[in-house]
């Protein structure tokens, strides 16, 4: 049996690359486990990381409304579908998220966290900022380095072994898998039937990656969309209006070669839309490529991919216009969603406990 767990940070509403490299893979296995015979389904837990939102400096109202604006997003993207049972939640309500984090932290090297990408490019930005010798120190919290622990916290809080992610999550999956393994050498426990040393409390859980590489940004196809990027165009949210992406897909960078061909080396902001357009209709790259040669194959190929993707979050767009605003509701299943994690989460920390010691 599976055990999948993935998280999204509430920093504001989520982009089509967040969409179609994680959020679309957690639906698709909601859809696998509502036909699975209800004894031998999979367990799903879709989490809003709120904890993790706090590494860059957050403004409390604005937090209060994304982190909902996010656990409505999930609600709307149809993830609570009851045949599944899958726990849709916040992991602030779920304490056992920092307990365990702590526990992480006392066999993590910290060495190990300083070679992780977030945290060099994050030295790297305050050194260009100031010359190295005026490096503002107090910019560099401990949170923000200990960040990858707290995530594999909340992968193996639920014994999990699958983790839908998009690529630029590897290096955290690794992280949390030498973690794993590391505590469980550290903390074997004793076997359930009290007969000698058992093999730890984790198991260690593998990356789920979407078939879709990351998706760039519209105004330079060299990086990742990102929420935290300051251009707005730069970017497609999920609840954008038609209106909104048509004249997004319409500004989006490409090149003056004529027609469109599938060659990300050359033409990677071509390469980004038809990746997008691949997302939205299941259709390959190369085959929609083939149907824009002309002169305006371009512009053709933009209108027909804005139309698109327009219709393909329709169904999303309507249903989180609607529950947004459903408070009582919305409590009602943040509450719902809460307990049932917990429950998890309770029984790992039992075993978790007995292992070190601290029962
Ligand atoms: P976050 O909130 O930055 O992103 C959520 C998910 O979206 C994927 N993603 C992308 N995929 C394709 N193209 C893009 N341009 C793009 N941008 C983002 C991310 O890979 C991710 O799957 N550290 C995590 C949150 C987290 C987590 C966890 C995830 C905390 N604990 C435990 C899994 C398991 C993060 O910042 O995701």
């Amino acid at each position: 049996k599976r055990v999948v767990f993935s998280g999204i940070q509430p920093t504001g509403v989520p982009h089509i690359g967040n969409h179609l490299g994680a959020l679309a893979q957690w639906q698709r296995l909601v859809k696998e486990v509502a036909a699975q015979p209800e004894e031998s389904r999979d367990e799903l837990y879709f989490s809003v990381v709120g904890m993790h939102a706090l590494t860059v400096p957050q403004d409390p109202v604005r937090l209060r409304q994304e982190r909902r604006d996010m656990f409505a997003v999930l609600l709307a993207l149809g993830l609570t579908d009851p045949k599944t049972g899958a726990a849709v939640f916040h992991q602030d309500q779920v304490l056992e998220h920092g307990e365990l984090a702590w526990y992480l932290n006392t066999v993590t090297p910290v060495n190990r966290l300083m070679r992780m990408t977030t945290w060099k490019s994050k030295l790297v930005t305050l050194r260009n900022a100031k010359s190295e010798d005026e490096i503002d120190d107090s910019m560099l919290q401990l949170g923000l380095l200990a960040y990858p622990v707290l995530q594999a916290a909340d992968i193996l809080l639920y014994k999990t072994t699958h983790v839908p992610v998009g690529h630029d999550q590897s290096q955290h999956l690794e992280l949390c898998r030498d973690i794993a393994q590391v505590f469980n050498r550290a903390y074997p426990g004793r076997r359930r039937d009290g007969k000698g040393k058992g093999k730890g409390p984790f198991r260690m859980p593998e990356v789920m990656l979407t078939t879709h590489p990351r998706i760039q940004s519209l105004r330079n196809p060299l990086q990742k969309m990102s929420k935290s990027a300051p251009s707005e165009a730069s970017k497609i949210y999920l609840t954008d209006s038609p209106e909104a992406i048509h004249s997004k897909i319409k500004t989006a960078v490409t090149d003056s070669i004529q027609g469109v061909t599938w060659d990300p080396e050359n033409r990677p902001g071509i390469a980004t839309l038809l990746q997008i357009y691949e997302g939205y209709s299941g259709e390959p790259v190369e085959d929609i490529a083939k149907r824009y040669t002309g002169q305006r194959g371009i512009m053709e190929m933009k209108a027909d991919l804005a139309e698109c993707v327009s219709e393909g979050l329709r169904g999303f767009r309507e249903e989180f216009a609607r529950i947004r605003t459903e408070e009582a509701y919305l409590r009602e299943k943040e509450r719902e969603g809460a307990d049932k994690a917990r429950a998890t989460a309770s029984r790992t920390m039992e075993d978790v406990r007995a292992a070190i010691g601290l029962d």
